[in-house]
């Protein structure tokens, strides 16, 4: 592994590693003090974050090594200088890239032109440290997702892509429901089905809700995605009946809740849910930290 842009970079036992790596780490953080000692990781935000920015940050910081933060006073990259320049010159200082940006070609340029590590913090297309998060925070509650049911209700998008795809590479049951033209894009849907039929799992798209009975847990996302600036008046009763809360959770008969956040309260989930015993939101956010620091060791130590 020499980058992380799409959790489909990674093999069924990378990933498997990198999870328990990440379980490692969370339970004995002191011996892992100076894995980054000497190493400066540069953190490059054409987006508004909290999780991601402060998760890597300080999650650095835990692991002795220094990040810089450029956030979006630079502009959007590829303006003031091309996106292969910015790699070339900051791969001779930087031993790592995290990077936010609009457009998914920007990450892959970056890593294209950088002699060092490119981590996706978020693209139009992935947010596979997010997805890294979520496996991590669903082997804790489920054990072996080889035998976990998950659904994915709302609008489809980069983390529903990253959910996708590392669900399929760990072999679980994933369906994802969503409003009609609102699916997830449909050459993401073709690797997904592909590494899922590769590893025992599967992945059922639909627009039908009922589609969520049995559901062991339910994740939404926002219905409006940075970057895109759709009102939400248009699309709100589009994606009413696909709102978390009380009565969707019932109909699943599902245990956990979960969301990357932000979230928005009285959109796409109920303040009962967010806010109730069955939701892991703060456990994902937690785990962006740890799952990580896992693949920054692994990176880095390379
Ligand atoms: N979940 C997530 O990526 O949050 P931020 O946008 O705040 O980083
Ligand atoms: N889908 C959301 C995720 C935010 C963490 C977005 O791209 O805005």
């Amino acid at each position: 592994m020499q980058h992380l842009l799409s959790l489909q970079d990674l093999t069924q036992a990378q990933l498997v590693h990198l999870l328990a790596l990440a379980q490692t780490i969370k339970s004995d953080p002191r011996a892992y003090r100076q894995a980054l000692a000497g190493k400066s990781i540069v953190m490059l935000f054409e987006k508004p974050s909290l999780r991601t920015r402060v998760s890597f940050d300080i999650g650095i910081n835990k692991l002795g090594g220094h990040c810089l933060y450029l956030d979006q006073q630079n502009g959007q990259l590829g303006q003031r200088e091309s996106v292969a320049d910015f790699a070339s010159n900051l791969s001779c200082w930087a031993d790592a890239i995290v990077a936010r940006t609009f457009s998914h070609q920007t990450i892959e340029e970056l890593a294209e032109n950088s002699k060092v590590p490119v981590i996706n913090a978020l693209s139009d297309l992935y947010h596979p440290c997010q997805g890294l998060a979520d496996l991590l925070t669903l082997t804790e509650q489920l054990g072996d997702l080889s035998q976990a049911t998950i659904a994915y209700v709302g609008d489809g998008n980069n983390v529903t892509h990253s959910l996708m795809i590392g669900a399929a590479i760990l072999g679980a049951k994933l369906r994802v429901i969503c409003p009609p033209g609102h699916f997830p894009d449909g050459q993401v849907v073709l690797k997904a089905q592909a590494l899922a039929a590769q590893y025992g799992g599967e992945l059922i798209l639909s627009s039908d809700v009922n589609a969520l009975v049995g559901s062991q847990v339910i994740y939404t996302d926002t219905w409006i995605s940075m970057g895109d600036d759709t009102p939400l008046a248009n699309i709100e009763a589009k994606f009413g009946s696909y709102q978390v809360n009380k009565a969707l959770m019932s109909l699943a008969d599902a245990q956990y809740f979960m969301h990357c956040l932000p979230a928005h309260r009285g959109v796409e989930v109920t303040d009962e849910i967010l806010d109730g015993p069955q939701s892991l939101v703060l456990h994902q956010a937690e785990n962006r930290m740890h799952a990580q620091n896992a693949l920054l060791v692994t990176l880095l130590a390379q």
